[in-house]
Formats: C-alpha cells, sequence, structure tokens
C-alpha cells in the first residue's frame, strides 16, 4: 500500500537562475529579475497507481531554489495558470505590505504578479508558499511551496559545509494522503488538520540520501499542512540510541553558536539547519526518525509510517573533509539593538482557540474584516506578544509576519520543556505553542508601515479562520 520505504533517492529542488539582471535605478543596488510559472503537472508518487496531478512553482514541488546574495534586490512575476487564485507570500522576508501575499490579494488563473523583494537581510533559509485566503492549505498540499535562500560572505567565510545540493542540503519535510488509485487527496473539506500518513522529503516520500563519512549542513523547512516533527537520527543497527548533531541556524539565520542536541522539535513552517558529522559512520546506514505525537508536545494523528522520515546511506571510501564549526556563528543578534525604548511588559496578548467549530485569535476570524486588526503598533517599537494556546488539546505554531522574534519564555499548566536552548540562540519567525503552553516573544516592529497578517501555521487552522492583522503605523513625535 505504502511506496517502497527509503528505496528513491532523494530529489534536491533545483537552483533558478534569473532572466535578467539590472541596475536599481531607485537604490542602485543589482536587481535579479525571475520568473515563475504556477502550473499543473502530474508525478507518479506510487509507481504502480496512477499519478497524481499536482500544481507546483514551475511545475515542480517543491518549487525552484532561488537563491540570491544578500543585498541583491529580485523581482519575481509569479504567472498563474492554475485553476485556483493564488497569493504569493516570502516567509520570512520583512517584505513590503503590497509583496506580502495578504490573503485577500488575489491574483487569479490567467494574471500574474510582480513581487519585490529587498534582500537585505543576513544569510537565511527563508520560503515562498502560497497564502491565498480559505485556500492556502489545498495550494500547499498540492505543491505551492519552495525554498528561497539569502547567502552572504559573513556567513561563508565561517567554513560550514557548503556547496548547495552537494554538502548543504534542503530538507523540505510534508505529509499527505492518497487516495486508493494514487492521486492525491484533496483537503477542502477538512476544517480541523491535515496530519497525513506519507511522509515526504523534497516531494519524495521516505527517500534515502547517498552521503559521505564527513559533516553535511542539513537545512530543515517543515512545509507540512499540520504535521508537527520532533526529529532524532539513529543507526540502523541501533535504534534505540539516539545521535548527537548540532544546530546552527534557526529561522532568521545562524544562531549565536552551535547548540548540541539529539532531538529536534520543527513544528509547521519552522526552520531549522543542523550540521550532521556523519564520519564516523563510514559504512553504515542511518535513520531520520519522528516520534509519535513530537514526543508528547503535540497532537497530532500518527500511522504506521509516520515515525519515518528518510535514511543515510554513509559510503566507507574516507574522505578529505575541511569544513568545521566554529564556536562562534555570529555576534548576539541584535534585532533588539534600537533607540526605541524597550517594552516595559506585555504589550498584547493574543488567545489562539476553537469557537462554534472554527479557529480564533481572541474571538476573531480573518473573515471579520471589521475586527480582524488586532493591534496597531507604532513603527519602531519593541513589543511583548502573549501567545496563548486557548485550546489545549490541540498545538498551534504561529507566525507573526515583518518581524523576527526572541521567544523569550514558555509556560503553562502542562509544560515544562521551556524554551528550547536552539530556540533560544536566535531568532524566530514561528513558536510553537505545544499543549497547554503560553509562550513570550519579543520584536521590533520595524522597518515599514502597513498591515501585516499573524497567523497559525496549522494551514487548516489558517484557513478556518485563525488569522488576523497587526497594523504598523508611524509614530507621530
Ligand atoms: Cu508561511 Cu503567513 O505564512
Ligand atoms: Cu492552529
Amino acid at each position: 500500500e505504502y511506496p517502497l520505504i527509503y528505496r528513491n533517492p532523494l530529489p534536491i529542488p533545483p537552483v533558478l537562475e534569473p532572466k535578467l539582471k539590472i541596475t536599481n535605478p531607485v537604490t542602485g543596488k543589482e536587481i535579479w529579475y525571475y520568473e515563475m510559472e504556477i502550473k499543473p503537472f502530474t508525478q507518479a508518487v506510487y509507481p504502480t497507481l496512477r499519478p497524481a496531478r499536482l500544481v507546483g512553482y514551475n511545475g515542480i514541488s517543491p518549487g525552484p531554489t532561488v537563491m540570491v546574495p544578500r543585498g541583491t534586490e529580485s523581482v519575481i512575476r509569479f504567472i498563474n495558470n492554475a485553476d485556483k487564485e493564488n497569493s504569493v507570500h516570502l516567509h520570512g522576508s520583512p517584505s513590503r505590505a503590497p509583496f506580502d501575499g495578504w490573503a485577500d490579494d488575489l491574483t487569479f488563473p490567467g494574471e500574474y504578479k510582480d513581487y519585490y523583494f529587498p534582500n537585505n537581510q543576513a544569510a537565511r533559509f527563508l520560503w515562498y508558499h502560497d497564502h491565498a485566503v480559505h485556500i492556502t492549505a489545498e495550494n500547499a498540499n498540492f505543491g505551492q511551496a519552495g525554498a528561497y535562500l539569502i547567502t552572504d560572505s559573513a556567513e561563508d567565510a565561517l567554513g560550514l559545509p557548503s556547496g548547495y545540493g552537494e554538502f548543504d542540503i534542503p530538507l523540505v519535510l510534508a505529509s499527505k494522503y492518497y487516495n486508493e488509485d494514487g492521486t492525491l487527496q484533496s483537503v477542502l473539506g477538512e476544517e480541523q488538520s491535515s496530519w497525513g500518513d506519507v511522509i515526504h522529503v523534497n516531494g519524495q516520500p521516505w527517500p534515502f540520501l547517498n552521503v559521505q563519512p564527513r559533516k553535511y549542513r542539513l537545512r530543515f523547512l517543515n512545509a507540512a499542512l499540520s504535521r508537527n516533527f520532533a526529529l532524532y537520527f539513529v543507526k540502523s543497527s541501533a535504534q534505540n540510541t539516539r545521535i548527537p548533531f548540532q544546530v546552527i541556524a534557526t529561522d532568521a539565520g545562524l544562531t549565536t553558536h552551535p547548540v548540541q542536541t539529539s532531538d529536534l522539535y520543527v513544528s509547521v513552517a519552522e526552520r531549522y539547519e543542523i550540521v550532521f558529522d556523519f564520519s564516523g559512520f563510514a559504512g553504515q546506514t542511518l535513520e531520520l526518525k519522528n516520534f509519535p505525537q513530537a514526543n508528547g508536545i503535540g497532537t497530532d494523528d500518527d500511522y504506521e509510517h509516520t515515525d519515518k522520515v528518510m535514511r543515510f546511506v554513509v559510503s566507507s571510501d574516507p574522505v578529505q573533509d575541511d569544513s568545521r564549526v566554529p564556536e562562534v556563528l555570529r555576534a548576539p543578534t541584535a534585532p533588539l539593538e534600537t533607540n526605541s525604548p524597550a517594552s516595559t511588559g506585555i504589550d498584547h496578548h493574543f488567545r489562539f482557540h476553537r469557537h462554534n467549530s472554527e479557529w480564533r485569535i481572541n474571538d476573531v476570524g480573518f473573515a471579520d474584516e471589521k475586527n480582524r486588526i488586532l493591534a496597531k503598533v507604532p513603527r519602531g517599537k519593541i513589543e511583548i506578544w502573549e501567545l496563548e494556546n486557548g485550546s489545549g488539546g490541540w498545538t498551534h505554531p504561529i507566525h507573526v509576519h515583518l518581524v523576527d522574534f526572541k521567544v523569550l519564555e514558555r509556560y503553562g499548566s502542562e509544560s515544562t520543556r521551556g524554551v528550547m536552548p536552539y530556540e533560544a540562540a536566535g531568532l524566530k519567525d514561528v513558536v510553537w505553542l505545544g499543549r497547554h503552553e503560553t509562550v513570550l516573544v519579543e520584536a521590533h516592529y520595524a522597518p515599514w508601515d502597513g498591515v501585516y497578517m499573524f497567523h497559525c501555521h496549522n494551514l487548516i487552522h489558517e484557513d478556518h479562520d485563525m488569522m488576523a492583522a497587526f497594523n504598523v503605523t508611524q509614530l507621530s513625535n
């Protein structure tokens, strides 16, 4: 019934080439111009069954990887040749509001929209995905998600394992349901969650990757609709011993220092990058696995094989490895370094809860146009927001657009995990509210004015209708 597990190689999404490089007459910076066509394609996920019809950026899923150096601007023309409307969001970018994928800013079939991105952040792993109102989950499920990497010279100088697709590997996780005939299940009728029983990495169910006995940079992105992961590595021959590795980056790029761990929570939309050293495992196979229900933090449904993710087959030929993981990766990240007064207390409290079979934030859903701006934040202000899981039996990965935040505290009646050391070592744009958890996050609301969304990134919750907005307004002084 399930496709052969660990029998198919891990695909690596190709890097998209710009069509044009021009100079921005206003900023003087180089602009790389790209085009992506959102269109249907078919892929035989189950080789013996009918191919599944998918819809992806340039007809692949995940979409092509965009890779731009810091300071080079980009313009991407997203051409909608699909059968549904879309709105593209570059997740992790402080984009100007008109290019931020506002859920009601729909591009209809036959139309295109040009998006402008400044790419002025330090090196980081962003991702682009659909954000169209009430059909985001369906569009993402059928393939509309891709990686977007900003690179910079400070990171290059560290000597980390490098070379996209060679020793620097994106691992885009997803979890989906298929019909008996091999076609992909729609999630349009779903209102609670879509956990998926087939785990995909880069679009391939349970793949394997041949690796050399050396260090690799592995970049995790959880692009699932609802499923959260608690990842760990074991030897195929010793499944009870978890192998430690080093976390080197979070949503917002490099952590200040590497954080060693042997398991890693990756809720929906989070990115974590690790360096895994295969040098001690020449000639062996390792497995990347997933704790059921994310080790008790989650409430995800599990199936026969959702504890498995992928396999690494380590060659036995010795290799030279000049890469390294320095003890300091970057100066303590300073998004909060500003002239504005630091927050003196909790500025806003948001409760994420279920009400009359709908998902809400402080009793408001995105469809409630009159009330959906839940906060007005003066531009430049530092605020602390308290994010409460008000539906204890469910969990919510919460994403705030525009900003990076620091996770200050995590507490709650059943929570004992606190802030994970790897969460605390960098900045984030998604934080997971596990069972009965409340989290405090601090962010600098800048650099732009505008109305931006914040929401649960369980895309089923987001669509039904756990999404609201905040308005960054200019300081009047
Ligand atoms: Cu990754 Cu509002 O989205
Ligand atoms: Cu949620």
